[in-house]
C-alpha cells in the first residue's frame, strides 16, 4: 500500500513537471519569458496571500511569466564528458 502511494505521488509529480514544461514551451512560442520556480516552499504564506486562497494541496512549483526586457545570447552549453549509454533491460 505504501509502495502504491509512492508510485501515485511520483506519477503525479511527473505529470506536473510535464505540464510545466509544456506551459513554458507555449509561453516561449508566444514571445513570453518564463522561469520554472521549484523553491516555492519558502514563500508558501506569501503565495497563499497573493492568491487570496488557502492551498489545500501541496504546492509543487510556480512559473513566473513576463515579456523579456532583453534578448540575451544563449549561454554556451558544455556537453563534453556527457555520455548516454543505452542498455538492454531484461
Ligand atoms: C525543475 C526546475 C526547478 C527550478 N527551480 C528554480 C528556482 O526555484 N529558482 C530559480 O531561480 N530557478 C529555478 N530553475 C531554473 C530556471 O527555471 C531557469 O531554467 C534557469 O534560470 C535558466 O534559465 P535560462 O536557460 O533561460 O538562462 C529551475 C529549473 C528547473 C528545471
Amino acid at each position: 500500500m505504501v509502495r502504491l502511494a509512492v508510485i501515485l505521488r511520483d506519477t503525479e509529480i511527473q505529470g506536473i513537471a510535464a505540464a510545466i514544461q509544456n506551459m513554458l514551451l507555449a509561453a516561449h512560442a508566444s514571445g513570453l519569458g518564463g522561469l520554472w520556480i521549484a523553491d516555492v516552499y519558502y514563500a508558501w504564506e506569501q503565495i497563499e496571500a497573493a492568491l487570496q486562497k488557502h492551498c489545500p494541496h501541496p504546492l509543487v512549483a510556480a512559473i513566473a511569466l513576463g515579456y523579456p526586457a532583453e534578448s540575451p545570447r544563449r549561454p554556451p552549453r558544455d556537453y563534453a564528458g556527457v555520455t548516454v549509454r543505452l542498455t538492454e533491460l531484461g
